[in-house]
Formats: C-alpha cells, sequence, structure tokens
C-alpha cells in the first residue's frame, strides 16, 4: 500500500456534472485491446475523427505515443506492462473526470490489469474493446517488422510470440478486423455508442 499520510484530496468547485452539461455528452473510456497489429491505432485514429466531426472532445492514448514520454521508463516485463496499463487507467480517470472521450490503443495483454482499469472507472462508463485478430494475420501484416524480429530473436517477449495475450472474457465490442473495413469498424463503434446513450 502506498504512503497517502498527510495528503489531502482538495474537490474542485466545477463538477463533472458541469463540464458534461457544458459538452453536451458524457465522458466514456473506450479500451482497445488487442494484439500488436491488430489495429488498434488505426482504428481509434478514424474513431477520434468521426468522433470530433461530430462535436465530441476526446483523447486517444496510444501505447506507441505514451512510451515516448508519460511511461518512457518503462519496458515489457509483465511487471513494466502492469505498471504502463495502471498508469493510463489512472489517467484514463482523470480524462473522465475531465468529461473527454477517452480512446486507449494498448495491448494491454493482462484481463486482470484491464480489471482493475474498470474498478475505478465509474459502472457503466469503461468499455472494453477486443480488437479481434489472429496472429496469424498480425504477423503477416506486420507493419513494423516487430513480428520478424521476435521470430528470429532479436526481440525477447514479444506479445503473441513469447509473450502472453489474454483474450478479453467479457468484452462489451469485439471489433474483428480480419473481416472489417476500418470504415464499418467506426460505424459498429458509433453504433453501440448510440445505443448506449453516449451520444
Ligand atoms: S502493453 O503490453 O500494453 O504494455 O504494450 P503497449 O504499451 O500497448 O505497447 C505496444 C507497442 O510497443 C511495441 N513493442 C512491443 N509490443 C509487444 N511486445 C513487445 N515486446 C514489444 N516491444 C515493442 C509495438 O510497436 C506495440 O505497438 P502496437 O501498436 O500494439 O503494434
Amino acid at each position: 500500500m502506498t504512503e497517502t499520510k498527510h495528503i489531502v484530496w482538495h474537490d474542485s468547485v466545477i463538477t463533472k456534472q458541469d463540464r458534461i452539461k457544458r459538452n453536451n455528452h458524457q465522458s466514456p473510456v473506450l479500451w482497445f485491446t488487442g494484439l500488436s497489429g491488430s489495429g488498434k491505432s488505426t482504428l481509434t485514429v478514424a474513431l477520434e475523427n468521426a468522433l470530433h466531426e461530430r462535436g465530441v472532445r476526446s483523447y486517444r492514448l496510444d501505447g506507441d505515443n505514451i512510451r515516448h514520454g508519460l511511461n518512457a521508463n518503462l519496458g515489457f516485463t509483465p511487471d513494466d506492462r502492469k505498471e504502463n496499463i495502471r498508469r493510463i487507467g489512472e489517467v484514463s480517470k482523470l480524462l473522465n473526470d475531465a468529461g473527454l472521450f477517452t480512446l486507449t490503443a494498448f495491448i494491454s495483454p493482462y484481463q486482470e490489469d484491464r480489471d482493475k482499469v474498470r474498478q475505478i472507472i465509474p459502472d457503466g462508463e469503461f468499455i472494453e474493446v477486443y480488437v479481434k485478430c489472429s496472429l496469424e494475420s498480425c504477423e503477416a501484416r506486420d507493419p513494423k517488422g516487430l513480428y520478424q524480429k521476435a521470430r528470429s530473436g532479436e526481440i525477447k517477449g514479444f506479445t503473441g510470440i513469447d509473450a502472453p495475450y489474454e483474450e478479453p472474457l467479457a468484452p462489451e465490442l469485439v471489433i474483428d478486423t480480419e473481416s472489417q473495413s476500418v470504415e464499418e469498424a467506426v460505424a459498429e463503434v458509433l453504433e453501440f455508442l448510440k445505443t448506449r446513450n453516449f451520444l
């Protein structure tokens, strides 16, 4: 347990409800999880565009980008991945409170870590989206050449090759990027958000 002695929470006068009212929309956290190369970044970029066009205030957090700054000190050991997801969970919680739609694109390979994020986000506002794509197809795509490096042993502990990926047990949404185009996938997420009254 982290020491929290002598630290006192200080509330704002402006509440989350005030921000939601001003933005005219709620602030769900859309948590995209899937193998490297499954299409998380492509999908969240396209979705961010579609939301922006609809006047939705959103922010996208992406593994590769966050690892350049906030999480530059983390690698890919199980403990580092856990800490990566814990921090992003906390950032998502802040963005949720700030009244923004949050789109996260992290492999987030462990169910336990994703569940921990779910627990700190208000009920019903955490949407786990499984970006489903077989290892075979991700490897065939290999957009950054990382699977090839993992197979040759140049990269150790690569997800799907010699590090685990735990498929979501009960995701709110499954997007199959092998059978769907980016446009179809975005449309499916938007439709889901409408049915949940987020749009
Ligand atoms: S995690 O598991 O959630 O902490 O990973 P994440 O922060 O999403 O970072 C994944 C991106 O890092 C690159 N990369 C690796 N991925 C998996 N395993 C290993 N060992 C590794 N080393 C580097 C890779 O580009 C991932 O990007 P995506 O967009 O998922 O392909």
